[in-house]
């Protein structure tokens, strides 16, 4: 086994999927029942509970909002054992991005991809966002670097890719959220004969699937999210892949958050590692089924099963973990 080279403790790798198997069991309750706020609400608290059971000093950098619009797993709010027990942080410090419940809409309406996620870093390893939206393209492993360019129009990225991969444009499958801010782009790539994935929601798995062949999708294209790019990256730091973003603001006070957040070039490109360094570990557990991962599933006797996902950079290893839970223990 090669030395370690970081300060995150192997033993957190198992236990983040603890901590994203406890929010999606609570927001599974709330399946199909068409309310997105209590869905979340359950995620979050859920996923605050197990976080305060571990021995790090964690401070969340990309949460649920700023401070004074979430009351719970804000940006900056302290986790850790230490923090609930004694008011102090103790172990090691970790950056923490989180995202109880990836997909609150897809829960109310119990459609597919809603996963709970969570990437945590050394500290100063995750690009501190400030909640606006994020314009990203992502491709998986496999591809020379530079192949794609936010900074070139989306037909010369999917010519590019397409060179790369030996094919026609008309030949990839580009997946996009669906949003009317996306008919240009929508429009462009028909033009050039691209099949087209179009996402209710839940762009963290949209990227994910660049890099999994069975997906059958080659690019991720669109603005989402700029915390679910944080939270993206981290995990193709993991796997492989490419992934660029561009924080998008629509008025001054957007312009004013990312000040406050110290970024002063509204215009940088992110670089994959630029959004995520060093050592990272990335955890989902699947809350709706979707391409990534199956959903939470309550069964006859008292039993939830659960499936995981927890990769880790400096390894590149990937942990898949199905778990079993009896239900009277999440009453
Ligand atoms: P929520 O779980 O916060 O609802 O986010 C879902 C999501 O689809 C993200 O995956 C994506 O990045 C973002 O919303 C897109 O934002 P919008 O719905 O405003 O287009």
């Amino acid at each position: 086994m090669t030395p370690r080279s970081s300060t995150l403790d192997r033993v957190l790798v198992l236990e983040m999927v603890r901590v994203t198997e406890n929010a999606a069991i609570a927001a599974s309750k709330l399946i199909g029942r068409g309310n997105e706020k209590a869905a979340d609400a359950a995620a979050v608290e859920a996923m605050r509970d197990a976080l305060n059971n571990l021995d790090f000093d964690g401070t969340v950098v990309i949460g649920e909002g700023e401070r004074d619009e979430a009351p719970m797993l804000f940006i900056g709010e302290k986790v850790g054992r230490g923090y609930k027990e004694t008011g102090v942080g103790a172990g090691p410090k970790i950056d923490i991005a989180l995202d109880p419940l990836e997909g609150t809409t897809i829960t109310a309406k119990a459609g597919p991809n809603a996963l709970a996620v969570l990437a945590i870093s050394e500290e100063g390893g995750l690009l501190n966002a400030p909640d606006v939206y994020m314009d990203k393209i992502a491709i998986g492993p496999g591809y020379p670097q530079g192949v794609i360019d936010l900074a070139r129009s989306a037909g010369d990225n999917v010519r590019a890719v397409a060179a790369a991969k030996g094919v026609a444009p008309g030949d990839l499958i580009v997946c996009v959220l669906d949003r009317p801010r996306h008919e240009t782009l929508i429009a462009g790539l028909r033009a050039l004969g691209c099949g087209i994935q179009l996402i209710p929601d839940g762009d963290v798995a949209g990227v994910i699937a660049t890099a999994n062949p069975d997906t059958g999708i080659d690019i991720y294209m669109g603005s989402g999210g700029a915390p679910e790019g944080v939270l993206a990256a981290a995990a193709l730091r993991c796997v492989g892949g490419q992934l660029q973003g561009k924080l998008l603001f629509r008025n001054d006070d957007e312009r004013g958050r990312a000040h406050r957040w110290g970024i002063t070039d509204l215009d940088r490109i992110y670089q994959l590692e630029e959004m995520a360094q060093g050592d990272v570990i990335f955890a989902a557990t699947g809350v709706t089924d979707g391409s990534l991962l199956r959903g939470v599933k309550r069964k006859q006797g008292g039993l939830i099963t659960t499936e995981s996902i927890v990769m880790r950079a400096s390894s590149g290893t990937v942990r898949r973990v199905i778990g079993e839970h009896r239900a009277h223990r999440y009453a």
